[in-house]
């Protein structure tokens, strides 16, 4: 219990909130109830005193006896009663002995702050003082009427008004109160707890854990926390399936690389005896060396880089600044020793510079540029634009275009157009590494006309804060 008043948690805000909502309202409804109850107190008595004078008013000579005096007197519950009309004799209604007021209250000219104060006054103070309320007269607007009363008759009448007021607005504070902290608990509190319950769990086992159900989160709403559910529910399916996908993949990796292994040792005396075939005389028989020489280079080849993207981390960069043309000379010379018919064309214009790692970057374009040639193009251009952001690069060429289901999956590991010997890494590996100078590698289009791919990489400045990111994340 002193958990649930004096706690931090949503449910215990919000009890103290709903009571201090419900007490606002209460002090809202009272003070203006108790202030209206002696205006109208004071209304009534002036009215009755008024009806008590005017006995004596049309008396004749204004003269009555005490006995009927005494009589009215009692009957509008006034101590005295005067009437002052202008331009005419005082009329008065008073006993024998004339009381002495303390207090005075001009009805005529209270302010509400005043009739506020002396509501409140009255209910607090005790004693048995007279009061002299002066008033306009309810008969003649322009005359005035004087009253004294027991003040002590006043505060007992509003004491009891105020109790009765007091005693149903409680009433209704406390059940509006209660509904309003029963709705509030169910629609904001309790989807939160079940929330929250389910982002713990599944943080604690997010294999294990089911995704959160909306619907049993907020069953009929259409609210915020019911889209916050939604999407906490799509993200940890996501997640579940990413760890999934993660977890089989390193599985894949680890039986891959050791296949991998095995392999470069079974294929060793496969190429020293076909190294040796390629030694015979006999024409028929060298050729079929060269041919088995080649397809084993290209078996060890593919060993190797599935090995390589296998046990490489995040890459690490060394970075300095570079002159980008002949970054890309470099990589265009090893394209072409690969695919002669292949004609690149550096169109970068000179003094465009980038601070980047060299070998790293000459491999992203050797890999764009090789993939070009491996194709069928026949020409590719390599052009830049740079300003204060970066540089933005295009590699364009006339090749055939990419094949359609390659397309929708380009740059996943081992995704290949059935390329003889392609691993399907080149171009996983070319985004990793220009994602790692901060900077992005994008198809732009392609078709039987050719393919263009766009590369930026960013000014310095914003791509060693995401190269140091990336060096900080890599696992130790
Ligand atoms: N410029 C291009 N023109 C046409 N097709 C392309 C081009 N670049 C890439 N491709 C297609 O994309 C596929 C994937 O390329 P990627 O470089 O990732 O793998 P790969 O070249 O098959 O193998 P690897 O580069 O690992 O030896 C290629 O097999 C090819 O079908
Ligand atoms: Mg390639």
């Amino acid at each position: 219990m002193i958990r649930l008043l004096f706690g931090r948690s949503l449910s215990v805000r919000l009890l103290w909130l709903t009571i201090a909502v419900v007490l606002a309202a209460e002090v809202m409804v009272f003070v203006p109830a108790v202030t209206r109850a002696r205006h109208d107190w004071l209304s009534q008595h002036v009215r009755d005193g008024q009806i008590a004078i005017l006995a004596v008013a049309i008396a004749p000579g204004g003269l009555v006896d005490a006995q009927v005096r005494e009589s009215l007197l009692r009957l509008s519950g006034a101590v005295s009663v005067r009437l002052h009309a202008p331009g005419q004799p005082e009329v008065s209604l008073a006993p024998a002995i004339a009381p002495t007021t303390a207090t005075v209250v001009d009805l005529r000219d209270e302010t509400a702050m005043e009739g506020v104060q002396r509501a409140l006054a009255a209910l607090l103070r005790s004693g048995d003082a007279l009061l002299r309320v002066e008033a306009t007269s309810p008969l003649l607007p322009a005359a005035t009427i004087e009253i004294v009363l027991n003040e002590a008759a006043l505060d007992r009448d509003l004491r009891d008004i105020a109790r009765d007021i007091g005693a149903v607005s409680v009433l209704v504070a406390l059940a509006a109160g209660a509904l309003m902290y029963l709705v509030l608990h169910a629609l904001l509190v309790r989807p939160m707890h079940r929330i929250i319950g389910s982002i713990v769990a599944f943080r604690a086992n997010p294999e294990r854990t089911h995704p959160l159900d909306p619907k049993a989160v907020a069953p009929l709403a259409n609210d915020e926390i019911a889209a916050a559910s939604r999407e906490l529910a799509a993200l940890q399916q996501e997640l579940r399936e990413a760890l999934w996908r993660n977890a089989r993949l390193a599985a894949l990796g680890a039986a891959v690389s050791r296949a991998s292994h095995d392999l470069r040792g079974i294929l060793s005396p496969a190429l020293l005896t076909a190294e040796r075939l390629q030694m015979n005389e006999d024409p028929r028989i060298s050729n079929a060396g060269d041919a088995l020489v080649r397809a084993v280079e290209r078996a060890t080849e593919l060993v190797r880089r599935t090995l390589e993207f296998a046990r490489e981390g995040p890459p690490t960069l060394i970075r300095a600044p570079l002159e980008l043309g002949s970054v890309v000379e470099e990589a265009a010379e090893q394209a072409h020793a690969i695919s002669p018919r292949l004609r690149i064309e550096t169109a970068v214009p000179a003094g465009t510079r980038v601070e980047a790692d060299a070998g790293e970057l000459v491999r992203v374009f050797a890999n764009l540029l090789r993939n070009a040639g491996e194709a069928g193009a026949h020409h590719a251009t390599v052009g830049a634009v740079s300003d204060r952001a970066g540089v933005e690069v295009t590699i364009a060429d006339d090749g055939p275009g990419l094949p359609e289901p390659v397309q929708r999956a380009l740059f996943r590991p081992f995704v290949t157009g059935g390329r003889p010997g392609g691993s399907g890494l080149g171009m996983a590996i070319a985004r990793d590494l220009v994602r790692a100078h901060g900077g992005e590698l994008t198809l732009q289009r392609t078709g039987p006309a050719g393919t263009v791919f766009r590369l930026s990489i960013p000014a310095v400045d914003s791509g060693r804060l995401v190269t140091e990111a990336r060096a900080d994340a890599k696992p130790a």
